[in-house]
């Protein structure tokens, strides 16, 4: 569980979004993390304690002169065990107070007196006019100067019906935004581009080869990528899987696509990882229309030409215009043989070979790491814990 143990201040402003907040709680406490929810008088005008109490499994905090703390302070006391405080949602009016530091209720009281390291993240919710009303710009400006992170908005419909910035992020992302605030920056500032999931090679506009890969590894690198403080880009293949929020993603479904797509992308990059399931061959006399059955029952003769090798190309760039490289084996046999002169092949400094080749589509994995040092086994685990160990590898080396 990726909240394991973290104590998360919940505090709730005035916004119809706080219904985006009772499902909040729940994703935090599921992750494994206890969840004490403070609210404003604005926020009980959207929801009522009792449904937060219920959810949270709390006692909701409203009032700075409640004396169910003993020394009578609780805008001390709610913050100094805690492990971050998650404003969801944070109205103008909040973020206004939190820029200049307003301590007028229990909420905006807590967030001053805060120790100075625990982290406070907002999730901002408002009409897009209010969000660009230029004293919410500057407020946004100074509470991002005062280290306070902004979790969106996201852009869409609202409310009120009209369009635009303002909409509070959706409860799987602010939970993703959460657990990624507690993980190691390792990558600050870095940009990273991989390719994940399989390739689809045409035989014809309604059929085509593809492989079993499911892009989960992929995903699960990008997603360790953002978190680590990378600006990530995905070139997807084929998959029925979500963009890791914060992730960009380019769709490509043949191999040469994937090809043009990485190297269109591969300048001022910083690494790149070669994760897809890429096909060795496409079909080179691919017909334009459906092939129809005929009646003498004969069959289609399909001529292979092989596709472009992405990471060798890429690993193959001019030495001040390459990423740091990294490939992947899937291997059926002889994995540590066959790996290691497979890094050497393609002339990467990383290589990551999957032990045994049953892993697609499944949430675990197990892994091995070849350098020029030789090489280090990853045992079996859950596919987002490896991407974050393989990440942390990848960031040591690159210092
Ligand atoms: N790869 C690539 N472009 C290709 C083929 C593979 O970028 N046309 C990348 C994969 O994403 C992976 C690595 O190269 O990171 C190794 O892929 P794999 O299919 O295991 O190896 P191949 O080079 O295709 O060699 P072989 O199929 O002979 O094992």
């Amino acid at each position: 569980m990726d909240l394991a143990g973290k104590k998360i201040v919940l505090g709730l402003t005035g916004g119809i979004a706080c219904y985006k907040a009772a499902e909040l709680s729940r994703a935090f406490i599921k992750a494994g993390a206890s969840v004490q929810v403070v609210m404003t008088k604005g926020a009980l005008q959207f929801i009522t304690s009792v449904t937060m109490q219920g959810l949270s499994g709390q006692p909701i905090f409203t009032d700075q002169w409640d004396a169910r703390i003993g020394n009578n302070m609780p805008h001390i006391d709610l913050t100094r065990d805690a492990d971050v405080i998650v404003i969801a949602p944070c109205s103008a009016d909040f973020m206004a107070k939190l820029a200049h530091g307003v301590c007028d209720d229990l909420l905006s009281t807590l967030c001053v007196a805060r120790p100075a390291s625990l982290p406070l993240l907002i999730a901002p919710a408002m009409n897009v006019e209010m969000w660009q009303n230029p004293a919410t710009r500057r407020n946004a400006r100074q509470l991002a100067e005062d280290g306070i992170q902004l979790l969106g908005p996201a852009a869409g419909e609202q409310a009120c019906g009209e369009v635009g910035l303002g909409r509070m992020l959706e409860a799987d992302q602010l939970l993703a935004e959460v657990i990624a605030a507690f993980q190691p920056k390792t990558l600050k500032s870095k940009r990273l581009l991989l390719t994940a999931g399989p390739t689809f090679e045409a035989i014809d506009p309604v059929r085509g080869i593809t492989n079993l890969s499911s892009g989960k590894m992929g995903y699960a690198l990008a997603r360790a990528a953002r978190e680590a403080g990378a600006e990530v880009l995905l070139i997807s293949g084929p998959t029925a899987l979500p963009a890791p929020f914060g992730v960009q993603r380019v769709n490509v479904l043949s191999a040469r696509q994937m090809h043009d797509a990485v190297l269109a992308h591969v300048k001022g990059q910083d690494i790149f990882i070669a994760v897809a399931a890429v096909a060795d061959w496409h079909v080179a006399n691919s017909s334009d229309q459906k092939l129809k059955k005929d009646a003498s029952g004969s069959t289609p003769e399909l001529v292979f030409a092989q596709n472009p090798d992405i990471l060798a190309e890429v690993a193959a760039l001019p030495l001040t215009q390459r990423p740091y490289c990294v490939g992947f084996a899937a291997e059926s046999e002889n994995l540590l043989e066959y790996a290691e002169a497979k890094r050497q092949k393609k002339n990467i400094p990383l290589l990551v070979g999957n032990i045994g080749h049953d892993t697609f589509g499944k949430d675990e994995n197990q892994l091995v790491l070849f350098d020029v040092e030789g090489h280090t086994s990853f045992p079996r685990a859950d596919k987002l814990q490896l991407a974050r160990q393989l990440i942390a590898e990848i960031a040591k080396r690159l210092t």
